[in-house]
């Protein structure tokens, strides 16, 4: 079953609690939250006061993603203001503290997930896979919405699925950048079950067709 995560950086914030119905209605299986620090990243986005107003409009299952440098400091705070799915970059600290924030984030309770750079190879994840619950591949330079997907990335998909397999076969794999109906295809080809998208889906008037049509493609 393909899931799709609609990324609230493409909605707009002065009417976010509509957005986010219009898109549960829509049947959107994830709520993606993009969080960004202006170091991890270049943009700033939005961090815990969004997410604690957003954990009491909806129900839906809010995945966080964490484009900040030294997620261990603040991860148990996006898990107690409400995130069902906290995730942290590999390339964000030491191999030992995203360990730590991976186990920090199971210890409340919620699941948690590593995301990897276009840059960063797919045997990056390899000590992290046991204990996730999720590998993000990203598919543009994470910081903005709108950019294309980088199509040399679907090999390194297809080498996760292989390793996910082997070694954790629950574990989702998400792709987050570009995603849209054409390119869509090719993600779930390579093995991807969860898509995130932003533009595909905020950038469209209806939304539940938006949805549907990706998740469909
Ligand atoms: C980029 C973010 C993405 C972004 C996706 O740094 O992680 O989630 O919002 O936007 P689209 O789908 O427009 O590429
Ligand atoms: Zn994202």
């Amino acid at each position: 079953m393909i899931k799709i995560a609609p990324s609230i950086l493409a909605a707009d914030f002065a009417r976010l609690g509509e957005e986010v119905e219009e898109i549960r209605r829509g049947g959107a299986d994830y709520l993606h939250f993009d969080v960004m620090d202006g170091v991890f990243v270049p943009n700033i986005s939005i961090g815990l006061p969004v997410l604690k107003s957003l954990r009491k409009a909806t129900d839906m299952f809010i995945d966080a993603h964490l484009m900040i440098e030294r997620p261990l400091r603040y991860v148990e705070r996006f898990c107690d203001q409400g995130a069902d799915l906290v995730n942290v970059h590999v390339e964000a600290d030491s191999e030992e503290n995203i360990l730590a924030a991976l186990k920090a984030i199971r210890a409340k309770g919620r699941k948690c997930g590593i995301t990897l750079k276009p840059a960063t190879p797919a045997e990056a994840a390899r000590p992290f896979l046991k204990l996730a619950d999720l590998v993000l591949v990203m598919t543009v330079e994470p910081g903005f919405g709108g950019q294309s997907f980088m199509f040399d990335m679907l090999e390194k998909i297809r080498l996760l699925r292989v390793m996910l397999d082997e070694e954790h076969p629950d574990c989702e794999l998400e792709v987050d950048g570009g995603i849209t109906v054409e390119t869509a295809v090719p993600a779930k080809a390579a093995g991807a079950n969860v898509l995130v998208a932003g533009s595909a889906v905020f950038g469209k008037a209806d939304r539940a067709a938006a949805i549907s049509a990706i998740r469909n493609s």
